[in-house]
């Protein structure tokens, strides 16, 4: 049933016609959005990616065409030829950009047939996420989904356009070499021509983009791909995008500028907003003390609370013994919390051991006092001290988290906060709210691996003054690594690098990469360090996340044309999957395990 393409040539999109077009003789092309038949006339609304627009059927003007287009249905390819009307009185659709127009169609061309899509292209959409990525290529043409992907690109030019005017220069990394450490597995890639060797998929251009500093070219950017095999969640893809960026001769105050004139241009040119700067500043540990969380949503006043001195001589145990050994109490006031009830409390004791912690003590402070099943074990006196610390006031709801490690108890309360916030549904103070945290720690110990690891990755620099001690204490020392933080959500990270060779060689060590190790796997950057390394730094954005924010999507998979799913697998293609025995031999490979479905 459907024509050959020739001789026809679109003059307009679907979406630009207008009153100011009546009259003219125009050659439309899309897909058939719905057919209605009244009375001899027929009408369709014709789509394509910049809206839809009526086109009526008469067979008194065009028996042919009218005759054609009782074909039609949804999806059908269609190019028309006819004339720009105004609708009749009463005709007009005000909800429709070129609701005042319709086209009298003269020619009708079936240029391809559909059978009846799965689920209904349109704004709204019913169908499950899992029968959408499926049939990905229909579900891409809902008009709200392409509006994500028009957003997306506008900022990508925005970004490109800013970075370019700015100095950076675009330099394209490889996507087989070897592995850089980012916290998470990496992606293999078997070398067919050296048996039993692997490229590894770069999980961020890392250590490429500190070569180009130390070749000169001062400014790099790259809106670029990495790959990581970790646990995912709604704000986390295997591959990922990042507006990948590294400068030469700057400190951390160069590069929040930079980054925060990146975001007002971006905010102002994509969604005509105003965005304020400078963001405001928080250490790591200003953070964790105030939210709880190294990824603070500051756009809500609920803060913690620090009352171990208040409760260190408690007869309480949970409360003394958690400071006896080293940790905190922290606590968290709910205004007019006190009318909550046992489900609610036990539902948000349940948020706190998910993030780790023994319990969550509850205190209603009540007309007839306190109302906690540990009341009974707080003096008078010790009760008004966390009061008066708590700030907490008749009515109100004292929560409390005691736990050995600072970031436990943290973790724990910070998340149970982020619970409330949603469970009230508070007002945030503004809609979009950056702030940069920093000063992270270097080093963390990981009791699974009973070694240090690198917080950020390990071609991060000390704070200056904490080199020293590097060698007593490296739990201790500071970083000279930020991130950057909007709306609760970690849009992207960076630091200023190690680049002198000696320190970076030392550093490896305390990781515990020494000798052959570090140089199998890091000796070239080793060697490149020695030739005359600037000092240099940088940060990568996760545009996925931003796109998420921007567009309000809820999770990242919407702002990713053609996602994986949470276990990893494209729906659509159906990867990964099984491959050819003759592959395998090929590669030098064989497989032990085979997936069951
Ligand atoms: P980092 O690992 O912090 O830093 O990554 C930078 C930003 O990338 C985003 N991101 C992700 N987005 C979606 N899915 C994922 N799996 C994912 N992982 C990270 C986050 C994060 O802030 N090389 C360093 C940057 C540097 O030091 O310059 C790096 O990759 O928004
Ligand atoms: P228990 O002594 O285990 O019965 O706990 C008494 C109360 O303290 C319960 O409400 C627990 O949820 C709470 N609790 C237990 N461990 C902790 C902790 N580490 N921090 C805060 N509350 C706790």
């Amino acid at each position: 049933m459907s024509e050959p393409f020739v001789n026809i040539k679109r003059s307009h999109m679907c979406g630009e016609l207008r009153d100011s077009h009546n009259g003219r003789s125009v050659t439309v092309m899309g897909w058939v959005h719905n057919r209605r038949d009244h009375g001899g006339l027929i009408f369709i609304d014709l789509r394509d990616r910049t809206g839809l627009l009526q086109i009526s059927f008469n067979p008194e003007v065009a028996a042919e065409a009218h005759q054609k287009a009782h074909q039609l249905r949804s999806e059908y390819v269609i190019a028309v030829k006819g004339v720009v009307e105004p609708r009749p009185e009463g005709m007009v659709n005000p909800n429709l950009e070129t609701g005042m127009v319709e086209i009298l169609a003269r020619e009708l061309t079936i240029l391809n047939a559909s059978p009846t899509p799965p689920f209904e292209i349109s704004e709204r959409c019913e169908a499950s996420e899992t029968i959408r990525l499926t049939h990905r290529y229909l579900d891409l043409r809902r008009p709200d989904v392409q509006r994500v992907f028009l957003l997306r690109h506008k900022m990508s030019q925005a970004i490109r356009t800013f970075l370019a005017s700015n100095g950076f220069i675009e330099v394209e990394t490889p996507f087989l070499t070897k592995s850089t450490p980012e916290g998470a597995r990496d992606y293999l890639v078997p070398s067919r021509i050296e048996p039993g060797n692997f490229y590894a998929l770069p999980q961020s251009p890392q250590i490429f983009k500190q070569i180009l500093m130390l070749s000169g070219y001062d400014r790099y950017f790259q809106i670029v791909k990495c790959f990581r095999d970790e646990d995912l969640r709604a704000d986390r893809q295997p591959e990922f995008t990042q507006v990948d960026m590294e400068l030469s001769f700057v400190n951390e105050e160069d590069i929040y500028e930079i980054l925060e004139n990146l975001m007002k241009t971006l905010f102002k040119d994509v969604l005509d907003l105003d965005i304020e700067t400078p963001f405001p500043k928080l250490t790591y540990q200003e953070a964790m003390d105030r939210f709880g969380v190294d990824n603070p949503d500051t756009r809500f006043p609920l803060e913690l609370n620090d009352i171990s001195d208040d409760a260190k001589n408690s007869t309480f145990k949970v409360f003394s013994q958690a400071i006896e050994k080293g940790g905190v109490v922290k606590g968290l006031t709910v205004p007019e919390g006190a009318k909550f009830s046992r489900k609610e409390l036990d539902d948000l004791t349940e948020v706190a051991k998910l993030y780790g912690a023994g319990g969550l003590v509850w205190i209603k402070l009540t007309p007839d006092g306190w109302q906690s099943p540990v009341a009974k074990f707080l003096t008078d006196d010790e009760k008004a001290a966390i009061a008066g610390t708590m700030q907490a006031g008749e009515g109100d709801l004292l929560l409390i988290v005691a736990d050995a490690s600072f970031t436990t108890a943290c973790a724990a309360l910070g998340n149970v906060r982020l619970n409330l916030i949603k469970k009230l549904e508070l007002e945030p103070s503004q809609q979009f709210k950056f702030s940069w945290v920093t000063r992270f720690p270097l080093l963390e110990y990981s009791e699974e691996e009973k070694r240090f690891v690198a917080v950020h990755h390990p071609f991060t620099s000390p704070v200056e003054d904490d080199i020293a001690a590097l060698d007593e204490d490296p739990g201790r020392v500071r970083a000279r690594a930020y991130d950057l933080v909007l709306n609760g959500s970690e849009i992207g990270g960076g630091s200023i690098r190690i680049h002198r060779q000696e320190l970076q060689a030392k550093m490896f060590k305390l990781l515990g990469i020494e000798g052959e190790e570090a140089r199998l796997k890091f000796g070239f950057l080793l060697d490149a360090l020695q030739y005359g390394a600037p000092p240099h730094g940088g940060i990568a954005l996760g545009l996925d996340r931003l796109v998420m924010l921007m567009t309000g999507a809820e999770s990242i998979r919407d702002v990713i044309a053609f996602p994986k799913t949470q276990k990893a697998s494209c729906l659509m293609s159906t990867a990964p999957s099984p491959v050819d025995p003759k592959q395998l031999r090929e590669l030098h490979i064989k497989a032990t395990g085979i997936k069951k479905d």
